[in-house]
């Protein structure tokens, strides 16, 4: 893949030395707080990177003017052509509209040069910044899904069942 250049933004593949940066933004207890994990250790940081940096679906997402990695975003293909978002990004970089300009440009390089036909995308519904970044890509909320899954266990034991909002957008809608 090339890298994907948008105004500020450098998206591409992970690679060495990238760890750091992940770790930052991993190990943080409030970016990670809707996420299937727990915060990550330096080790895991290290290891996460060699992860992805063999994983087609994970793009680091940089700072044209520095380099600085500042999240990831995620494109996963699954059945029917249908495509998974995902994004994580450092705290001290949310609130400024790189999620959003990153994202965009990813659903378009995915409609345009991977040749999506769904991308799809799910989220806590008490994750407003998640949902919110979805409805600024125009993604249509589709379902609400009621304790359909769960990350963790309570003091019995017993799954902590979390709500999911499905949002979905089709190539043939794809205008912004
Ligand atoms: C979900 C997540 C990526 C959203 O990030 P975000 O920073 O809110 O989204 P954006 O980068 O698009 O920024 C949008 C905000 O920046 C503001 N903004 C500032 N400058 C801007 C600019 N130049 N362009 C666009 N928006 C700008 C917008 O007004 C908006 O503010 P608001 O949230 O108060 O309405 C982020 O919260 C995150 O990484 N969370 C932790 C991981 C997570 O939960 N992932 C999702 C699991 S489903």
């Amino acid at each position: 893949m090339e890298n994907i250049i948008t105004d500020r933004l450098i998206i591409r593949k992970f690679k060495q030395n990238d760890w750091q940066d992940l770790y930052e933004y991993l190990s943080d207890k409030e970016v990670v707080k809707f996420e299937p994990y727990d915060i990550y250790s330096e080790n895991q940081a290290k290891e996460e990177e060699v992860f992805r940096s063999n994983d087609q679906a994970f793009y680091a997402v940089c700072l044209k003017e520095n380099g600085k990695l500042i999240g990831n975003l995620y494109l996963a293909k699954g059945d029917f052509n249908t495509w998974e978002l995902g994004y994580v990004f450092n705290s001290k970089y949310q609130g400024k509209g790189y999620a959003t300009e990153g994202a965009k440009a990813l659903l378009d390089y995915a409609f345009k040069d991977l040749g999506a036909r769904r991308i799809v995308a799910m989220c806590n519904p008490k994750n407003d910044h998640s949902w919110k970044l979805l409805e600024r890509l125009t993604m249509r909320r589709e379902g609400v899904l009621l304790q359909n899954i769960y990350f963790k266990t309570d003091s019995n034991g017993e799954p902590i069942w979390l709500d999911t909002y499905e949002y979905a957008i089709l190539k043939k809608e794809w205008c912004i």
